[in-house]
């Protein structure tokens, strides 16, 4: 029996098609999405582009033999599928668990199609039991942490296991906000968009068009 994350992967994966440029994601779940394409260019001669929303999933997406572009390099993204760290009732999201919402969140942005792959311990009704994470640049990083504090979302520094700050793949720092029911989502990313120093957050706000999410009795799509 696959598991659930292997199972949205894979059902995902039936969406691309040949000659498509594809955003790649990035987690546990992403991986395994990347894996069976890796498969299909392997055993069905699946011809894609893929751009990458990581190092991480670079590395894999390499050893797996999938030509690789450069958001940059490419016109538009035809579809990316990327996994999620909470979604609710409205298709609203947290991502960034992974500490890769920056380049997602790029690449999302120009990507026709956008699919979000999870198993359904991931679906909430209000989002809030997962950190926002904010990836912010170190240079005054502090005194956005100390104005999160005031604000009472409860900051926290994203850490290595050497205790250091975490720094991304974009080399800036990541501060996680608790806030336990986040009840205006949208105005929560307006906040965050404003506040100098914020590189970007991981408030994916209805971004996505499509949810593909297991759970025991089998695979389901939620459509916007
Ligand atoms: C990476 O930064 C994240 O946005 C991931 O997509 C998200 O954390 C989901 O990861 P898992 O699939 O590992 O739960």
């Amino acid at each position: 029996m696959m598991n659930l994350k292997e199972q949205v992967g894979i059902k995902a994966a039936e969406f691309v098609k040949d000659g498509m440029t594809v955003g790649l994601g990035t987690g546990s779940t992403a991986a395994f999405f990347v894996a069976e394409l890796g498969r299909r260019i392997r055993e069905e001669n699946l011809k894609i582009t893929g751009v990458t929303t990581s190092n991480v999933t670079s590395e894999q997406a390499s050893k797996l033999g999938i030509p690789l572009k450069s958001i940059d390099e490419v016109d538009s993204v035809d579809l990316t599928v990327d996994g999620a760290d909470e979604v609710d009732a409205d298709l609203n999201g947290i991502k960034g668990g992974g500490a890769a919402l920056l380049m997602e969140k790029i690449v999302a942005t120009y990507s026709k199609d956008y699919i979000w792959i999870v198993d359904e311990s991931k679906l909430s009704e209000k989002l809030g039991s997962f950190k926002v994470p904010v990836e912010v640049v170190p240079y005054g990083a502090e005194q956005v942490f100390r104005k999160f504090k005031k604000a009472g979302y409860a900051p926290t520094w994203r850490l290595r296991e050497s205790g250091e700050k975490w720094l991304t793949d974009m080399q800036h720092y990541l501060i996680d906000l608790h806030i336990p029911e986040i009840s205006k989502p949208e105005q929560l990313a307006n906040e965050l968009d404003l506040t100098v120093g914020v590189v970007e957050h991981g408030l994916f706000n209805k971004m996505v068009n499509k949810v593909i999410v297991a759970g025991k009795d089998g695979v389901r799509i939620i459509e916007k």
